[in-house]
C-alpha cells in the first residue's frame, strides 16, 4: 500500500478543489477571474496612493472560451516577482498583514493562471510597467511543483506604470445574471467611488466614472490585538519571532501591549519567566498567559486602521448608479469582534425610483455575489422587523439595501471568500446600522404616503367642484365662476402640499 505514498503540492490540491477558489460553474468562474484581477488592481493602486483607472475587456473566442484583459494604472510589478505573483500559489505581499485590504491569501492571481492552464492550456500574458522598465512575459504554472514557468520575456524602457493581464479561459459563460461580470463590476464601482472602471464585453462598453477624486487614505497596518489571539497562533508567532525575551516579543508583536502592561502580567504570573526565549514557550505556558491576559483591562484595538467608503461617497455612488428617490447612508463607529479584531459597518438604504428589491453585500469594498444565505449580512437583514419602518415585505418593496463591512480581518465562511461568517458582534452592529437608516427612510415613506393621500383627496373633491358651483349658483343667484374659483381655492388651501 505504501508504494503509492507521495506528497502533493498546494497547486495539486487546488487543482482538485478548484471550487474552493471560486471556480465552479461557467458564470461564476468568469466572475471569479475578473474579481481576482480587479481586486489586485484596486489593492495595488491603494497601496501606491494612485486613483485607479481600470479596464476590463472580455472577448468571446469560442462557445465557452473567452479572452479576458484587465489593465490598471497601478505601480506595476517588479520583474523578479512577476513569476511568483502569477505562477505560484500562496505567494504575495498581504498574507501576513493585519491590514484592511481585499486580498489576503496569495492565491488569487496564480489561481487564475492555474484555471487558464486547466481549461485551455494557455499561459497568462503579462505586461508590467514598474519603475521605468516594461516587462512582457508569458507565465504558466508547474502544478506538480507549484512553481512558475516564465517564458518569452521582453524588456524595454518605459515612462508609464501599471499592469495588463491577458487570460484565455475555458469553461466560462458570459451572461447578464445577478452573478455575472456586469453585476460584479457595477457593484465594485459602487463600493469604490474613487475608481474609474470600464467594462467592455464583445464591444459593448459601460463606463463607471469616478464619483470623487479624493484618494481614500491608505489603510495602516496594525498588529493583532492580544485579546483576539488563540494559543496556537501565539505559539507560532513566538517560534518565528526574533525577539530574545518573552517580554519584548509581546511588546513588539501585539497591539496595545506596553512594558507597563507586561509588568502587570508578570505580577500575576510569578512562575513564568518573562526573560525566557519566546521560542521555548510551551503550550501550557501560553495557555496560562492568555487566561490571565483575559482577566486584566486592555485598551481596545486601534481603529484608525479602518477606512470606510464614507456616508457622502456612498450616497454619491448609489445616486449615480441606481437613481432612487431617496438614499440614506450611515457609517457607524468602529467596533471589535472576537475580543480583538476591529471592524466598521456602513449601510445605505435607497428607496423608490427604478429601484427593485435588492441587497448588495460588501467586504473591504469587494462585492459578495454568492452564498448569500450563509452570510452575516443576510442574517442581520432577516432579523429586522421591517414593517416597523413602513416596509411591509423587504423581499418585494422597492428598497435597495447596501451593507459594507470593513475590517483588518474579514471572517469569511470559506476560502472562496463569498460570505461573512455569522459572528454575533458583527450581526448586531449591522442591525443597528440598518435600523438607524431605516428610521430616516420611514420618515420619508410616511411623508410620501401623506402627500399621496392628500393629493388623492384633493383630486376627488375637485371633481365635484363644477357640479357644486352650478348648484350653489342656481340656489343663491350668485356668479357661478366666482363660486367655482372660491371653492377651488378652499380645497387647494386645505389640501396643499
Ligand atoms: N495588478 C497588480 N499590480 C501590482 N501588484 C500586484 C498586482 N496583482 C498582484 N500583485 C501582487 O501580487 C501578489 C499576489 O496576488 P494574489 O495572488 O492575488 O494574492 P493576494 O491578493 O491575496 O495577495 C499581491 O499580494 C501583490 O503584491
Ligand atoms: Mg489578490
Amino acid at each position: 500500500m505504501f508504494e503509492d505514498f507521495r506528497e502533493y503540492s498546494v497547486a495539486e490540491f487546488f487543482k482538485k478543489n478548484r471550487h474552493m477558489l471560486g471556480f465552479s460553474g461557467k458564470v461564476k468562474s468568469l466572475t471569479t477571474i475578473v474579481h481576482e484581477l480587479v481586486t489586485n488592481s484596486l489593492d495595488a493602486c491603494e497601496e501606491a496612493g494612485i486613483l485607479p483607472d481600470i479596464r476590463v475587456e472580455i472577448y468571446s473566442i469560442a462557445d465557452d472560451k473567452v479572452k479576458i484583459v484587465v489593465s490598471d494604472n497601478g505601480p506595476g510589478i517588479p520583474k523578479e516577482l512577476i513569476g511568483k505573483v502569477y505562477g505560484k500559489l500562496l505567494a504575495g505581499t498581504k498574507f501576513h498583514k493585519y491590514k484592511q485590504q481585499r486580498g489576503q491569501q496569495g492565491i488569487g492571481a496564480s489561481g487564475v493562471t492555474m484555471y487558464a492552464k486547466l481549461t485551455t492550456g494557455v499561459p497568462v500574458h503579462i505586461i508590467s510597467a514598474y519603475q521605468g522598465k516594461m516587462i512582457i512575459a508569458d507565465v504558466g504554472i508547474d502544478i506538480n511543483r507549484n512553481e512558475p514557468i516564465v517564458e518569452n520575456i521582453v524588456e524595454t524602457d518605459t515612462d508609464i506604470h501599471g499592469v495588463i493581464v491577458e487570460v484565455v479561459a475555458g469553461e466560462v459563460k458570459v451572461d447578464k445574471s445577478e452573478y455575472s461580470v456586469y453585476e460584479y463590476i457595477r457593484q465594485t464601482a459602487l463600493a469604490n467611488p474613487h475608481a474609474q472602471i470600464e467594462l467592455i464585453v464583445n464591444g459593448d462598453r459601460i463606463l463607471y466614472e469616478r464619483q470623487t477624486t479624493v484618494t481614500p487614505p491608505k489603510p495602516q497596518e496594525t498588529l493583532p490585538h492580544i485579546l483576539g489571539i488563540p494559543p496556537y497562533e501565539f505559539l507560532e508567532m513566538a517560534k518565528l519571532s526574533n525577539n530574545r525575551t518573552l517580554r519584548s516579543f509581546m511588546i513588539d508583536s501585539f497591539d496595545r501591549v506596553t512594558s507597563q502592561k507586561v509588568k502587570e502580567l508578570e505580577k500575576l504570573l510569578p512562575d513564568i519567566d518573562f526573560d525566557k526565549n519566546p521560542k521555548e514557550l510551551s503550550w501550557d505556558e501560553v495557555d496560562r498567559i492568555l487566561k490571565v491576559v483575559k482577566s486584566i483591562k486592555w485598551y481596545p484595538p486601534r481603529k484608525d486602521v479602518l477606512i470606510p467608503i464614507g456616508e457622502a461617497n456612498l450616497q454619491k455612488s448609489i445616486e449615480a448608479i441606481y437613481k432612487p428617490e431617496i438614499i440614506v447612508t450611515r457609517t457607524r463607529e468602529p467596533k471589535i469582534y472576537r475580543d480583538g479584531v476591529p471592524f466598521v459597518v456602513e449601510v445605505g438604504i435607497a428607496y423608490g425610483g427604478s429601484i427593485s428589491s435588492k441587497v448588495l453585500r460588501f467586504a473591504n469594498r469587494v462585492p459578495l455575489l454568492f452564498d448569500s444565505s450563509a452570510c452575516a449580512i443576510t442574517k442581520a437583514i432577516s432579523e429586522i422587523e421591517w414593517n416597523r419602518y413602513e416596509i411591509e415585505d423587504i423581499n418585494t418593496a422597492p428598497v435597495l439595501i447596501v451593507v459594507h463591512l470593513a475590517s483588518t480581518f474579514i471572517p469569511y465562511v470559506s476560502a472562496g471568500k463569498t460570505a461573512i461568517a455569522q459572528e454575533e458582534d458583527i450581526i448586531s452592529e449591522i442591525k443597528l446600522a440598518l435600523m438607524e437608516a431605516a428610521r430616516s427612510i420611514k420618515t420619508h415613506i410616511h411623508q410620501k404616503y401623506r402627500l399621496y393621500e392628500l393629493s388623492k383627496k384633493k383630486e376627488a373633491l375637485l371633481r365635484y367642484v363644477d357640479q357644486l358651483a352650478s348648484d350653489i349658483a342656481s340656489l343663491s343667484g350668485e356668479d357661478r365662476e366666482l363660486i367655482k374659483n372660491r371653492l377651488e381655492e378652499i380645497i387647494r388651501e386645505k389640501y396643499s402640499i
